[in-house]
């Protein structure tokens, strides 16, 4: 493979030599040390027909099952991905991989499921959820939506009950940043909240306060700067924190459940450990490039290098992504995104005199696995357990589709991963599977390699071969009033009681 376009490095199932005709329907794996976010131990895991039917020491089975072995390596949940942008149009632009690609990639990297934002069409979200089904109907591994809101009427009130009571969505996205496109406005995100609580569905904000945002890059650009350094310059933390605080504020009036996606800044996660304390119900996202790198190259004279490092909220000086590894480790971030949104070096390049036109998006799907285990386990931070909780297990959990995903359990769906801990990983824009010619990652390398992956009981990611098949991926059903509601409905009980109580 080369750094140029290449297109066929994998093959589809059964269309070339290579590839090894379908897998049995039964697999054991044998040895490995089983993780799960609650448990370790040495375990066989058995599957029959793409679920996980027994985890057990020392299983016994017949000639017809395929046995792969696992010994001292771990056996692990796939990755769920809570944050992804596939085949997403944006910025007046498409990205690079449609859906399809996206998610073989994301399976060569041991993520075996992902939540993808589905946009509305013209502010009309059914005709978003139509749109993106169509998308996906090469999807090689199970996914879910969150849907974007991104106007207010009853149109959209009313579809946001439809998606929700028939069509498997529990979380909506509410921008607060990209004036003139997706922003909306406190009332907007009022309505939103209030929607969201009745429903029993999670609101999501990208949260930067946009009007300032515009106001500061209008600035920049009237004083002569219009290379890429201006989009740091102009979306500061102070900026992400103060949105955080409002959404956090705002959710609390209403008493909903929040999540906040790529926390990137001290300022934005020091709100969001201040709720935690005060016992609201915020879920803090970190995406891998907050965590893993920082803002050197964006004053890069080299306009490609310093491109492939835009996305918003900005990757910020290293000191943040420090502090947003620790408040991982501690729990204050719970789990680990990508918002992998991947356009090419020509993509970026669309306008290169104007740091406000720059189309904004990293890639990660294949490489958030290997990346935080390196940087978060291999360097002591966390452990095995821990990782399996960030990269699965809470993304599962906090929408609403544990256990049959994000564990290692007798019913669980048998997405799996065997990750060697004594080997390494080298990461190449010539070895990647997105067609992209640029990866920020480029050039990391670290301890610990996904070496197998299964989805549903099949092999299709061993001995560096990926082995997917068009249509094998499932869009997943979520159903709303997750455990993130369990302490909002007591709350209001008690607010209304109080307000019936006697006056002594
Ligand atoms: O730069 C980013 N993050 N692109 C994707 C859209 C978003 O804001 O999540
Ligand atoms: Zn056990
Ligand atoms: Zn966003
Ligand atoms: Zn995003």
């Amino acid at each position: 493979i080369s750094e140029s376009n290449q297109t066929s490095e994998f093959c589809y199932e059964g269309e070339s030599a290579g590839c090894r005709s379908p897998t049995t329907s039964k697999n054991l794996i044998k040895g490995g040390i089983v993780v799960n976010a609650h448990h370790q131990e040495v375990a066989d895991v058995y599957i029959e027909d793409g679920i996980i039917v027994l985890v057990q020491c020392k299983i016994k089975v017949g000639d017809d099952v395929i046995v792969i072995d696992a010994t001292r390596k771990y056996v692990m949940p796939g990755g769920i991905d809570p944050h992804t942008h596939l085949g997403m149009e944006f910025m007046g632009s498409e990205t690079i991989d449609d859906c399809f690609r996206d998610q073989a990639a994301a399976l060569a990297g041991g993520t075996t499921m992902h939540i993808d934002f589905a946009l509305p069409i013209n502010g009309i979200l059914s005709a978003g959820f139509e749109a993106y089904t169509k998308k996906a109907r090469m999807a090689c591994m199970d996914y879910g939506l969150h849907m974007a809101v991104t106007k207010w009427d009853e149109v959209v009130s009313r579809d946001m009950e439809i998606l929700v009571k028939e069509k498997g969505i529990n979380s909506f996205k509410f921008f607060l940043a990209y004036k003139g496109s997706f922003m909306i406005n406190d009332e907007l995100l009022l309505k939103g909240f209030k929607k969201c609580k009745t429903l029993g569905v999670v609101p999501t904000v990208h949260a930067e306060n946009g009007d300032a945002v515009a106001e500061r890059q209008k600035r920049i650009f009237d004083l002569g700067i219009t290379g890429l350094e201006g989009h740091g310059l102009s979306r500061l933390p102070i900026l992400e924190g103060e949105a955080t605080s409002r959404a956090i504020r705002l959710a609390s009036f209403v008493n909903v459940p929040l999540y906040v996606v790529h926390v990137m800044s001290i300022d934005a996660m020091e709100e969001i450990a201040k709720a935690q304390k005060s016992g609201q119900e915020v879920v803090g996202e970190a995406v891998v490039s907050g965590l893993v790198l920082d803002d050197y190259a964006l004053w890069d004279p080299d306009f490609t290098t310093a491109a492939k490092y835009v996305m918003s909220p900005p990757i910020r000086e290293a000191g943040h992504g420090k502090a947003l590894q620790a408040a991982l480790s501690i729990g204050i971030l719970k789990l680990v995104g990508t918002d992998h949104c991947t356009f090419n070096s020509a993509q970026k390049a669309l306008d290169i005199d104007d740091f406000r036109k720059i189309l904004n998006g990293v890639n990660g799907i294949e490489e958030r696995k290997h990346l935080i285990w390196d940087t978060m386990v291999e360097s002591g931070q966390i452990f095995a357990i821990d990782y399996v909780r960030v990269t699965s297990t809470e993304c599962a959990r906090v929408f609403n589709i544990y256990p049959r995903k994000g564990a290692i359990l007798a019913v669980s769906d048998a997405d799996i991963i065997i990750l060697n801990p004594n080997a390494s990983f080298k990461i190449l824009s010539s070895s990647h599977h997105s067609r992209s010619d640029i990866n920020v990652y480029k050039g990391r390398k670290g301890k610990g390699n996904v070496e197998v992956t299964i989805v549903g009981g099949k092999v299709v990611w061993e001995n560096g071969e990926l082995k997917v098949e068009p249509d094998s991926g499932r869009y997943i059903e979520i159903p709303p009033f997750g455990h993130l509601f369990s302490s909002i409905g007591k709350a209001d009980v008690a607010y209304l009681s109080s307000l019936h109580a006697p006056v002594h």
